[in-house]
């Protein structure tokens, strides 16, 4: 008789943002059982109800925070196999007129909060011998993007934590790996365009920029992290895997 092995679960944070609801419709339709932790509880509840998901409010800035939505799905849905940090958050401004309040937020939502949150949960995958990470980095951390200096350099820092964690862990049975969007059509690529003339021309220079000619989709992103965080790519670890049609081949 063979026997069936339990579903896999999957954490992921900013799941009720554009790309992360995307990514849990994805790893849902794969039979994976969903946590769906956002800082927006109401965010996450509605990508719950579309993916037969947990939602869970989590502010990936606070310690405290991390521990209940952890425990609580946890407690919920069983251990944690799949962790995909996609939270983030930026604005566009040249870095000349950035001062440290902008620069603590950037740093903490995009590079300490997605280390935190990895810390948390990498160290009941250790005792299980089994993890997927999966790391929602960006283009702008490969090659760097104009007014973009300091969240370049969190996805940046997080490519290079995402490396170190993955040589770290590799005889664990734990891969972690990072994906990088291009830019694409969610809520936070509208608040940082704005509206009007001067979006739409921002919005153009780009399209033209992509050979592909046109910026991304959320669900251009999620087969790409339903495949690293698959059984599948176990020898596939410390990875950047770009979803930008081609605007950047690094
Ligand atoms: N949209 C793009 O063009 C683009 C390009 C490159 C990389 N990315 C990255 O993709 C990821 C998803 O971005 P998106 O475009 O879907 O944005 P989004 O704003 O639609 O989603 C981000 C989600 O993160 C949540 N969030 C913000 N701060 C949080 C916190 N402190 N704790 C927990 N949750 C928090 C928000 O509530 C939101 O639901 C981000 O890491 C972003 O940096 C996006």
């Amino acid at each position: 008789m063979v026997e069936e092995s339990a579903p896999r679960t999957a954490f992921v944070t900013g799941g009720g943002g554009g790309i992360g609801s995307a990514i849990c419709q994805s790893l849902s339709a794969t039979g994976v059982r969903v946590a769906v932790a956002d800082l927006d509880f109401k965010r996450a509840s509605d990508t719950a109800k579309s993916c037969e998901g947990f939602p869970v409010e989590l502010d990936v800035m606070q310690p405290i925070s991390l521990e209940k939505a952890a425990s609580d799905v946890e407690a919920e849905i069983g251990p944690v196999d799949i962790l995909v940090n996609c939270a983030g958050w930026e604005r566009f401004m040249p870095f000349v007129d950035t001062d440290d309040e902008f620069m603590d937020r950037v740093l903490e939502i995009n590079l300490a909060g997605p280390m935190r949150v990895t810390r948390r949960f990498l160290v009941p995958m250790i005792s299980r011998g089994y993890g997927r990470i999966v790391n929602i980095a960006s283009d702008a951390g490969r090659v760097g993007s104009s007014l973009e200096a300091i969240y370049s350099g969190a996805k940046g820092g997080l490519i290079s934590f995402t490396k170190t964690v993955a040589r770290e862990v590799a005889r664990n049975g734990i891969t972690a790996n990072c994906v990088c969007p291009g830019p694409t059509d969610t809520p936070l690529m509208k608040e940082i365009l704005g509206e009007g003339e001067r979006a739409d021309r921002v919005l153009g220079a780009i399209v033209k920029a992509v050979p592909m000619k046109r910026i991304g989709v959320p669900e251009d992103l999620g087969p790409a992290v339903v495949f690293l965080a698959s059984d599948g790519a176990a020898f596939i670890t410390g990875q950047t895997l770009s979803v930008s049609g081609g605007l950047t081949m690094a």
